[in-house]
């Protein structure tokens, strides 16, 4: 699957190997991009660049002991809704990249007419097939989006999700022997767990979430570098997106809200999160040992939260 020989795209614009570039400068780890099938437990049904699996069990260890609803207003890829799924009640889901939120629309509603044409994609993918489906913009059936997304989520380069000016997907085919297309098994034990979610394309900031209920917010990463793949849809998130990210946290925590955070360990981030409400707790996320890029075996991110 993704490997370091897929790199050097003139595509992207890089001068260096596409994986190490990925790890240098968004601190992404490629592994969490790899869906790992768990026998009749639903997993994220698509690979996201800063997804959270390398750092679940830290995520997990740091949860408010009790609460009420739970909210993430980043969802990506879900990784730790999908972690949670048996304990939550309630769940609230938004992004706002708007194919993804097609999707989890679509698996939890329709998810048999998806994998029907999810199959098609399959029996006809090839690189010509892959940018002839990329080119349609405009499709305007719902299904047709959400398959069409994860088609190309399984089949290109490294599961990117990068989009030019216009809003258009724009990531070239990666080289897969077996991509898992259709995901038979895995989107109708999706299907069951989104039953109990609320699944919104908006804004972090329309949540509403009431005392006692839990938000993890999983944003953007502050870059390490200047260079970044932190963008997941045209707008970027910018360092004033930071500091009002963290005065709406601090809204939340006044009105009693159970509040946690991730980013990277930047000094600019460190500060941000300085003093009360917050406890800022480094983490390690395991990296393969011989990464090129950084000659280290992890990477240091900060969790964040309000509670004690
Ligand atoms: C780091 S990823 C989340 C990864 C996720 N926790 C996982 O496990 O895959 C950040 C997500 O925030 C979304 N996003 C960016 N800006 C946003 C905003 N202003 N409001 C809501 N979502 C936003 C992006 O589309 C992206 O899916």
């Amino acid at each position: 699957m993704a490997n370091g020989k897929q790199g050097r795209d003139p595509a992207f614009g890089l001068d260096m190997d596409f994986n190490e570039a990925l790890e240098r400068f968004a601190g992404a780890d490629i592994r969490d991009l790899e869906e790992t099938p768990i026998e009749g437990t639903a997993t994220p049904f698509v690979k996201w660049a800063g997804g959270k699996r390398s750092i679940i069990n830290e995520l997990v260890d740091n949860l408010p002991s009790e609460f009420g609803d739970y909210y993430e207003p980043f969802v990506g890829g879900g990784a730790l809704f999908f972690h949670l799924q048996s304990q939550l009640k309630k769940a609230y889901l938004s992004d706002i990249n708007i194919d993804l939120i097609f999707a989890y629309a679509v698996i939890k509603k329709d998810p048999l007419a998806l994998i029907e044409i999810l199959r098609k994609h399959k029996e006809k993918h090839n690189p010509d097939y892959y940018y002839r489906v990329r080119k349609k913009h405009d499709l305007e059936d719902t299904i047709e989006v959400a398959a069409r997304f994860l088609y190309m989520n399984k089949t290109c380069f490294n599961g990117l999700y990068r989009v030019n000016k216009s809003g258009e997907f724009n990531v070239p085919v990666g080289k897969y022997k077996n991509p898992n297309i259709v995901q038979e098994k895995n989107i109708p034990l999706c299907n069951q767990v989104l039953q109990k979610a609320e699944i919104t394309y908006q804004k972090y900031t329309k949540i509403q979430p009431k005392s006692g209920d839990f938000v993890y917010f999983d944003p953007p990463y502050h870059p390490l570098n200047s260079t970044s793949f932190t963008s997941y849809t045209k707008f970027d998130f910018t360092e004033q997106n930071q500091i009002e990210l963290r005065d709406f946290a601090l809204s939340l925590h006044k009105k009693g809200v159970l509040v946690m955070l991730s980013n990277s360990n930047t000094e600019f981030i460190r500060d941000l999160y300085k003093g009360s409400p917050f406890s800022v707790r480094i983490v390690h996320a395991p990296r393969p040992v011989n990464c090129k890029a950084s000659g280290r075996n992890n990477v240091e991110e900060v969790l964040i939260t309000t509670y004690g």
